[in-house]
């Protein structure tokens, strides 16, 4: 696939490694923004914070299938229900939220484990399928928690947790199973 990261930093240019080396086509942008014309696939891996500014200084967004890997350590703009919902409300395309609860300080162990990660993502239906591919192609096992509406928000809340887990035992991976898979 053709994919567009826009954040080239720890998530965005830690993804774009793991995404070459399963033979995707991976461009990643920086804070200077650029050009998405040729984009499948958008991944939005920049401060939850600067989505805006971000978004508007890339072009070239239409409509593309969307991945929103953001988090928010500040209050947020209330006129969103979820950090996805404002990308998508500029993208505009079939959206989904995942890599926002997986370390990316941990993403060149994913293949040393004994057992698949897990990684969470909400969706809409017509970007699941893609997200679920991009989750596997990273070295995930994805774990559906529905739709961005309220899925999004629910991942997007969940950071406390996690920032409170990895103050305790530092980056981890998770794993969730049905009885019997383990
Ligand atoms: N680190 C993790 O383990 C982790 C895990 C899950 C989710 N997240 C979330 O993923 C996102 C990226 O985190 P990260 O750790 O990859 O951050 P990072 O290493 O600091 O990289 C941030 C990227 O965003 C770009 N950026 C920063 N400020 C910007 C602005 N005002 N306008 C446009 N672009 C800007 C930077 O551009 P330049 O390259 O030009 O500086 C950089 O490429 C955040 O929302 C974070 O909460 C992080």
């Amino acid at each position: 696939m053709n994919i567009t990261v826009i954040g080239r930093g720890r998530v965005g240019g830690g993804l774009a490694k793991l995404w070459e080396e399963a033979s995707h086509q991976v461009t990643t942008l920086g804070r200077d923004g650029g050009d998405a014309s040729n984009a499948e696939v958008i991944v939005v891996a920049v401060p939850g914070h600067t989505i805006a500014d971000a978004l508007q200084k890339v072009t070239g967004l239409d409509g593309q299938l969307t991945i929103d890997a953001t988090n928010l350590y500040m209050p947020r703009d209330e006129t969103y229900p979820s950090l996805a919902h404002q990308v998508k409300s500029i993208i505009g395309g079939p959206t989904a939220k995942s890599f926002s609860t997986v370390f990316a300080a941990a993403y060149q162990q994913i293949s040393a484990q004994r057992v698949t990660p897990s990684n969470f993502y909400a969706a809409e239906p017509a970007a699941q399928r893609v997200t679920e591919q991009l989750i596997r192609d990273a070295g995930f096992d994805p774990v559906y928690v529905g739709d961005i509406d309220p899925g999004a928000r629910l991942l997007e809340d969940s950071s406390g947790l996690t920032r409170a887990l990895a103050g305790q035992i530092g980056p981890f991976f998770y794993r969730y199973a049905v009885p019997g898979e383990l």
